[in-house]
């Protein structure tokens, strides 16, 4: 049971394989449309502010909850709570169990839309080679491949074995490997989509769209989605990063390391932002039917213009779809891992068996969050959270509304109040801490603000509203 435990062989391959955990779906896809949605600036200024007032604090906490103990999520939880309260590790376990059942369903329903970015890189593959079928309209064309059940199954398999795949290799030669290889790729591709598209008439408007905020225009539940917004996508509240952190030895800067994960994840949820906005405030009369779908913008507005509008679109367009499918599997590979990790750790079964059992089990699931758009039978229809109708809205809608914020607040808890204030400050002053850092305001915010904002996020979706 006892085996050697791996770790990232340097801050690098820390920072890669966390911000690769990080930058996700929720960067690509959530965050533009929920920008377009809540009318840019000034709910980008509040998302800012709950990154850096809530999220930073809670990333350095759940590493260094992970790295303290050199266990994942239960285990570490167990630890931390038991520090001043020795009979609490039961509740710690539970509340780690809590995380692994959400990394659980949230990677059953996560590799749906992955699946998607692969159709969307074969199509676009087809089209630059063959052209832009006349006259095809994109929505009807994603009406028809999320309602085509056999090629939903194959789309989400093809990503889960890719999943499995990569974290049957372990820490060092599967996780960090491809993160090393990956997120390079990513940022270029990235970066080029950048310069075409700043290139382009909208982007002017684009960047005002984003930047400059106008306070009459935010909602109060704008302040809520921010905040629920920011544990998905520094992928916190389930363990994930506990679970990295892990793997963190003592000779790395946990400030260090959170600093660079958030502010990455951050550039790269602004950059995609500018990237959808600057093409679709180019094109007369998108930005109707961005509204009409602002899920489908990655999917429906986006494909087309590559062919008709973004400079260098025919390169561009596979492209672009190679970074959503890159950026979608270093985060999937992290949720596998919380759970083998789980496992391995706490269950002492071998990774090999952990990583293809895991993956297998939560295949079962995948299955029914793919035929939740088939528009018929229970899986389409069944809606158990008011207006989040089928399987996979209510699943979604479950972890991000219940599950990341509750257990997120529970980290809190656990590094605020129940970790000894010694054990806290060696994780965090370890002597490379960064210039900015000072573990005095670290531990106000990790016991007060972050705590208080968290608990209102959950009190509000007790009363009912809904952020998601
Ligand atoms: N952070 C990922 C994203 O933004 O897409 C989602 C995620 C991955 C959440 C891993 C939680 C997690 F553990």
């Amino acid at each position: 049971m006892s085996q050697r435990r791996d770790h990232w062989s340097s801050n690098a391959g820390l920072v890669l394989a966390a911000t690769g955990s990080a930058i996700g779906l929720g960067n690509l896809w959530k965050f533009p449309f929920i920008t377009w949605e809540n009318n840019g600036g000034a709910f980008v200024l509040v998302y800012l502010i709950c990154i850096a007032a809530v999220g930073l604090p809670i990333m350095m906490a759940e590493l260094l909850i992970g790295r303290r103990s050199q266990k994942s999520a239960v285990g570490a939880l167990k630890e931390a709570v038991a520090s001043k309260w020795p009979g609490g590790r039961r509740l710690g376990g539970l509340v780690g169990f809590w995380g692994v059942l959400a990394g659980f369903i949230l990677l059953s329903y996560y590799t749906v839309i992955a699946g998607w970015s692969l159709f969307y890189f074969f199509k676009t593959v087809g089209w630059t080679f063959g052209g832009y079928p006349a006259g095809m309209s994109a929505g009807d064309l994603f009406g028809a491949q999320v309602s085509n059940a056999g090629l939903q199954l194959a789309l989400s398999l093809g990503f889960s074995v890719g999943t499995i795949a990569v974290v049957y290799f372990g820490v060092n030669k599967g996780i960090e490997r491809i993160a090393r290889l990956f997120l390079p790729i990513l940022f270029g591709i990235l970066l080029l989509m950048l310069f075409s598209a700043l290139s382009m008439s909208g982007a002017g408007e684009a960047l005002a769209h984003v930047f400059r905020p106008n306070f009459a225009e935010l909602e109060r539940e704008a302040v809520l989605e921010a905040l629920g917004h920011s544990f998905f996508t520094l992928s916190l509240g389930m363990g994930a990063m506990i679970t990295y952190g892990s793997y963190i030895s003592r000779k790395l800067s946990v400030v260090k390391a959170s600093g660079a994960i958030v502010a990455l994840d951050t550039l790269i949820a602004l950059i995609a932002t500018v990237i959808m906005f600057s093409v679709i405030f180019s094109v007369a009369g998108m930005r109707e039917q961005v509204s009409g779908s602002t899920v489908g913008m990655l999917f429906i507005s986006l494909p087309e213009l590559f062919y008709s509008e973004v400079p260098f679109g025919v390169v561009l367009g596979p492209l672009f779809y190679v970074l959503v499918a890159l950026a979608a599997l270093t985060s999937t590979i992290s949720l596998l891992e919380v759970v083998s990790a789980y496992l391995i750790d706490q269950r002492g079964i071998a990774r090999n068996k952990a990583t293809i059992g895991a993956g297998a089990a939560i295949f079962v699931f995948t299955i029914f969050a793919a035929l939740s758009f088939t528009g018929e039978g229970i899986l389409s229809t069944m809606e158990i959270f008011k207006d989040k109708v089928g399987w996979f809205s209510t699943a979604d809608h479950f972890v991000s509304n219940w599950m990341l914020p509750t257990g997120g607040f529970f980290v809190t808890l656990a590094a605020g109040w129940f970790m000894t204030r010694e054990a806290t400050r060696t994780e965090l002053m370890d002597g490379s801490e960064p210039r900015w850092f000072h573990y005095g305001a670290w531990r106000f915010f990790i016991r007060w603000v972050a705590p208080v904002a968290v608990a209102a996020i959950i009190i509000a979706v007790i009363v009912g509203v809904d952020f998601s």
